[in-house]
C-alpha cells in the first residue's frame, strides 16, 4: 500500500481548503452497535493499524474485549472489514478515519490500552506536520485512557523515537518507560514489526502509563 493518495490526507480537515480524494469522513458520534455485533464500546485502540495483524490477533486472543482499529487508508480498511465480517469476529472493529481530526466520539477514561505502532516517519522537517502523533492527539489519548491505562509506542526510526520521548517528557499525567524485552511489551506483533524482525532492523519501544 503506497502513498498514492494526496499528502493532505494526513492533515486535519479544518486546515484544508479542499477535501482531497479518499479523505475519510469526520466522525462526531458513534453507535457501537454499528461497529460490533456485541454492541459494546472498545477498551483498546490500534491507531494507524495498517493491515491489522495486531488488531486481528488481539481480537482473537482476547474475545472478552473489544478492540478498535483506526486507519486513514481506505484500501486497508476495506480489506480489514472484509476479513472481520468474513470471519465473523464480533469484538474487532475498524474505522476509516484520520485520528488527527480528534477522537471525541470515544468516552473519557474508557480505554485500557492504545497502540500507536510504527507510524509513518515523515523524516523531512517540512513533513513533520503530517505525523499523527502531535499535541492535540496526545491530549486526546490521555483523555480517553483510564487511570492506569497504557499508551504503547514503537518505531524503527531513531529520530521518531526521540520525537516520541520529547513529546512525553514534560507530561505529568503520563509516565514513560523504555521497553527492552518482549515479555515486558507483551503484545502480538504488527505487520511492520514482522518486517523489521525479518530484516534485522532494530526498533524502539515505549509504554507510557496514565497516572
Ligand atoms: C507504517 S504503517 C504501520 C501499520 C501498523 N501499525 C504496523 O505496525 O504494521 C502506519 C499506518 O498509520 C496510518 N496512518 C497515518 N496517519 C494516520 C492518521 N492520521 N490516522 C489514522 N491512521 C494513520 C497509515 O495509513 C499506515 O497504515
Amino acid at each position: 500500500m503506497r502513498h498514492h493518495t494526496s499528502p493532505n490526507l494526513y492533515l486535519p480537515l479544518s486546515e484544508l481548503k479542499e477535501v482531497p480524494n479518499f479523505y475519510p469522513p469526520l466522525i462526531e458520534s458513534i453507535e457501537w452497535k454499528d461497529v460490533y455485533s456485541n454492541s459494546l464500546p472498545p477498551s483498546r485502540l490500534d491507531v494507524g493499524c495498517g493491515k491489522g495483524r495486531l488488531l486481528l490477533d488481539t481480537a482473537e486472543a482476547y474475545p472478552e474485549i473489544n478492540i478498535l482499529g483506526i486507519e486513514v487508508r481506505k484500501g486497508a480498511v476495506d480489506w480489514l472489514k472484509a476479513v472481520i465480517s468474513g470471519e465473523s469476529i464480533p469484538n474487532c472493529g475498524i474505522l476509516w478515519y484520520s485520528v488527527v481530526n480528534g477522537i471525541g466520539f470515544i468516552t473519557s477514561d474508557s480505554i485500557e490500552e492504545i497502540y500507536y505502532l510504527f507510524p509513518d516517519p515523515w523524516p523531512k522537517k517540512k513533513h513533520h506536520k503530517r505525523r499523527a502523533f502531535n499535541n492535540p492527539v496526545l491530549l486526546e489519548f490521555i483523555r480517553v485512557l483510564k487511570p492506569g491505562g497504557r499508551l504503547f509506542l514503537a518505531t524503527d526510526v531513531e529520530e521518531v523515537h526521540e520525537y516520541h520521548l520529547e513529546m512525553l517528557k514534560d507530561l505529568k499525567s503520563l509516565t514513560a518507560k523504555l521497553i527492552e524485552s518482549d515479555d515486558e511489551w507483551g503484545l502480538p506483533i504488527t505487520n511492520k514489526e514482522t518486517f523489521c524482525r525479518k530484516m534485522n532492523i532494530p526498533f524502539y519501544r515505549i509504554i507510557a502509563t496514565k497516572e
